[in-house]
């Protein structure tokens, strides 16, 4: 839920610090801080809001001067947004920063307690500092080794000990860290984005590996200070990939991705026309033989199973459940060893779906990731992952990651139905082809941009509004209604079309605004009439409709006609006007775009 980032090396410290953390204030960006050694004492700089603040402060008072320091970027779990809870944490010889939730801090804030320590913040990190202290007795490695001990719970630490100046100190559990390899400079970060413009040369640590990086060496070990040879990674990400690239927003330079992640994602998944997942480590022969395939995740990433479950259930017929990580983990899921879990996940760190995989591993079920970030927790527990290639998503709404989960989801749902022997070769490939052809398609949507910023100044003032469809439509029409609530803040639920006459119809005033889809040729006739029925009530009527949908004029006060595509495949295309729609409706409210208030990119606490 935070960001961390650590620097050894000749440059100006507090610069890399700031400037990485910058790269990582999608993690959260509640409070921001640094710490650096100054003529061998630790100088500590935070700050409450966004990192900013900590700028303003730093040129203010005058930034640490050094080449050995860490810093944080954090979203608030324990204690409220402060200068005081802002990160790093300190013990007398130990400054520390953190990602993740001590789960019993409070006990070992009572034992520390009782040990002489006293606290300045209601953080858990700031008991972890303390702890460290404790155990600290001249052996650094030594020392975190036994205060991992006592931890429970999740952590990614960045520690600098007083008495070494020249290093600090890395270890994680559950929460991400890389370690990336310069020449003569060092680095550690919550992801390899603040690096890349450095090296391209990184470690992944496992579980309570603990680093030691000084200015010309990384060396790594185990609990018992056993050195442990790592294979050094190589990120091949585009150091503009990170930037805004010309952009106003993050968000709609990814909207703009879509057409090539799409293409990335796919292709090296296509092998002769057809599906081929056998580079992802998939038992495709296992495929058509699972008694009901699980779809778990969270957020939008639920919603690209949901459009998976209609497509893989219409395609396979295999019996398709799609759940919310946080119901699925606690609900005491009827899953066997006979059953496929799904999971999927942008950052591959939220960590209710993380719970959800663990879950179904324990029953014995096989399970695969749909995974973004290389490397993260998901994508290493999961028996296999198949890798989407949507590059950083910065923009906390996502969109392009959004994409390419659906488009490897159908992707998936055509490799079962042919493995099922419900589609046949030929079959299998126009689809395969029309399905890679929706990069194309993406592209021809963006001729839809001042439409879909007209409608948005139509729902400026609107209190609350409706996204209505049937099938893939209302599937999709549940992304849509939490893409324009996430960044415009005004309230607005997807629902079944079919359904509003049970209740919801009530809710229809005059002027409402409702967001219908209507892409679907064997539904369209009764969506039309579920329309009809609200703008016979006073509703003000958004339509989105495939190409060849017929559509009566008094069906809609707005139209926005998609580019004629595969039937199946229209929730891709469908995507990009809900959107462009959100987007515009964000930037008019003058809101912070990438940036809502009160979430985070990566949600690793429950
Ligand atoms: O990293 P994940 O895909 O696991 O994140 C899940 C959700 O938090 C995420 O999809 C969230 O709903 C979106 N950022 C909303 O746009």
């Amino acid at each position: 839920m935070c960001g961390i980032v650590g620097y050894v090396g000749r440059r100006d410290c507090s610069d890399v610090l700031v400037e990485s953390l910058r790269k990582l204030e999608y993690r959260g960006y509640d409070s921001a801080g640094i710490a650096v050694i100054e003529n061998g004492e630790i100088v500590t700089k935070k700050s409450k809001g966004r990192l900013d603040n900590l700028q303003a402060k730093l040129d203010e008072e005058g930034k640490p001067n050094g080449h050995v320091g860490i810093g944080h970027t954090r979203w608030a779990t324990h204690g409220e947004p402060s200068d005081i809870n802002s990160h790093p944490h300190s013990g007398k010889r130990v400054t520390i920063v953190h990602n993740g939730i001590i789960e019993n801090y409070k006990e070992l804030k009572e034992f520390l307690m009782k040990e002489g320590y006293s606290f300045l913040s209601e953080t858990d990190t700031e008991v972890a500092a303390k702890l460290f202290d404790f155990y600290y007795n001249g052996d650094p490695i030594g020392s975190i080794a036994r205060a991992l001990k006592d931890l429970r719970g999740s952590y990614a630490f960045g520690i600098m000990f007083r008495e070494f100046p020249d290093r600090i100190y890395a270890v994680r559990k559950e929460s991400p860290l890389v370690v990336g390899v310069g020449e003569g400079e060092n680095f550690i970060a919550s992801d390899v984005t603040p690096m890349i413009q450095y090296t391209r040369n990184y470690y992944l640590l496992e579980t309570n590996e603990i680093a030691e990086i000084k200015e010309d060496s990384v060396k790594i070990f185990d609990v018992h200070k056993n050195p442990i040879e790592k294979e050094l990674q190589f990120a091949d990400w585009d150091v503009n990939a990170a930037e805004k690239g010309g952009y106003e927003h993050f968000m709609l330079k990814e909207v703009h991705e879509q057409p090539e992640v799409v293409k990335a994602t796919l292709s090296p998944r296509i092998k002769d026309g057809m599906p081929d997942f056998a580079g992802d480590g998939v038992d495709v022969e296992k495929l058509s033989s699972y008694r009901k395939i699980f779809i778990v995740a969270c957020g939008t990433a639920m919603h690209a199973g949901m459009v998976g479950k209609y497509v893989i259930e219409k395609m396979a017929r295999v019996p398709v459940i799609v759940d919310i990580a946080s119901e699925f983990r606690y609900r005491d899921p009827l899953i066997t060893d006979e059953d496929l879990l799904i999971v999927v996940s942008q950052s591959g760190e939220t960590a209710d779906t993380l719970a959800a995989l663990r879950l179904a591993r324990e029953a014995g079920a096989d399970t695969i990731g749909i995974v973004n970030v290389v490397g993260s927790s998901i994508a290493r527990e999961v028996d296999s992952v198949i890798y989407t290639h949507a590059g950083p998503e910065i923009s906390v709404a996502s969109t392009k990651a959004y994409m390419v989960q659906v488009a490897v989801i159908y992707l998936f749902a055509l490799e079962v139905a042919y493995r099922a022997g419900k589609i046949s070769e030929e079959e299998c490939k126009k689809y395969t082809a029309d399905l890679l052809g929706m990069s194309d398609v993406i592209e021809e949507t963006f001729a839809l941009k001042d439409e879909c910023a007209y409608t948005a100044s139509r729902l400026l003032n609107a209190e609350s509004l409706l996204y209505i469809g049937r099938g893939l439509d209302y599937a999709l029409s549940m992304e849509g209604s939490l893409k324009l609530k996430e960044i415009s803040y005004i309230h607005s639920e997807s629902y079944a079309a079919g359904e509003l006459k049970h209740g919801t119809i009530s809710l229809i005033s005059d002027g409402m605004p409702v967001i219908a889809v209507a892409t679907q040729s064997n539904l369209a006739e009764k969506t039309i009439s579920n329309i009809k029925e609200v703008k016979a009530r006073g509703a003000m009527v958004i339509l989105i409709a495939g190409a060849d949908i017929e559509v009566p004029e008094d069906a809609y006060d707005e139209l926005i006609r998609l580019p004629k595509t595969e039937e199946l495949f229209y929730p891709m295309a469908a995507a990009v006007p809900m959107q462009l729609i959100a987007y515009y409706t964000s930037v008019l409210k003058g809101n912070d775009v990438d940036k809502p208030r009160n979430l985070a990119k990566s949600v690793t606490v429950e």
